[in-house]
């Protein structure tokens, strides 16, 4: 039985004091909601004073991304034993703004995923289609290529999140509906079958992320490959966050 896992990517969003208000609600809020993980994954200025406002409570923090060298003339990058410092459990890579904003290849996620691994960190790797590629018919070969990039047998399952997040749904207000979801998480399950095994790949969570809502969360983690979410907007109002993770436990329950 999978636990469902409900991260919030915070994006370029929130100072200090507003921050500072959001976890305060969402340790209140969700600090004790059983039956599902909770994942914060705020921006890197703000990664110690979550890691501590998160202390003692089941909330786990994450960076957004990493550089993938240890150390060195990268002007304004952030190492993975920067984010280890910081608290952090999970790294997130290859998001798609990362490989679309900031032209992040699939070599170079190959590095970071290797770099997380190595400092023992967990991965939350983002993979999914354009618009244009759904329209082409492209969506499993462009997910699959993704995956192979940067996941291989060497990379310790247990340590392994994919998040399948769909382009053309991250932050426009169209989510893919439940079932074309459940097809492309299907099919990532599959090939994860193939780089592992069966068994791993039964164990490895993978989140569905693309405008998930207080609305559409619990009909979209009700699918069977789906386990949890990766959330963008609705992460920065606590209610909303909180009503998702919420959803979440209920999926656990009722299907346990
Ligand atoms: P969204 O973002 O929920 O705002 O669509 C999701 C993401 O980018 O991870």
């Amino acid at each position: 039985m999978r636990k469902p896992l409900v991260a919030g990517n915070w994006k370029m969003h929130k100072t200090l004091a507003d921050a500072r208000a959001l976890i305060g609600s969402i340790c209140e809020g969700g600090g004790s909601i059983e039956g599902v993980d909770v994942l914060v994954c705020p921006p890197a200025q703000l990664l110690f004073p979550m890691a501590k406002a998160v202390a003692g409570t089941s909330i786990m923090m994450g960076a957004q991304t990493a550089h993938e060298a240890l150390e060195g003339a990268f002007t304004g990058e952030i190492s993975v034993p920067m984010i280890k410092d910081t608290g952090c459990t999970h790294i997130i890579v290859g998001h798609s703004e990362r490989r679309h904003v900031f032209g992040e290849t699939g070599e170079q996620l190959a590095k970071k995923v290797s770099a997380v691994m190595e400092h023992g960190l967990t991965v939350v790797y983002c993979v999914g289609e354009t618009i244009e590629q759904r329209e082409a018919g492209q969506t499993n070969d462009v997910v699959q290529r993704q995956l192979s990039d940067a996941i291989h047998a060497g990379i310790p399952a247990d340590r392994l999140l994919v998040a399948y997040e769909p382009v053309w749904a991250i932050g426009t207000g169209e989510t893919a509906t439940p079932e074309q979801a459940q097809n492309v998480h299907q099919f990532i399950r599959s090939k994860l079958a193939e780089i592992y095994d069966q068994p791993r790949s039964e164990s490895i969570r993978l989140l569905y992320g693309g405008s998930v809502k207080p609305g559409n969360a619990r009909d979209l983690m009700a699918q069977p490959d789906i386990d949890g979410a990766l959330v963008g907007g609705a992460c920065l109002v606590a209610e909303d966050f909180l009503a998702i993770i919420g959803a979440a436990a209920s999926t656990s329950v009722t299907s346990v």
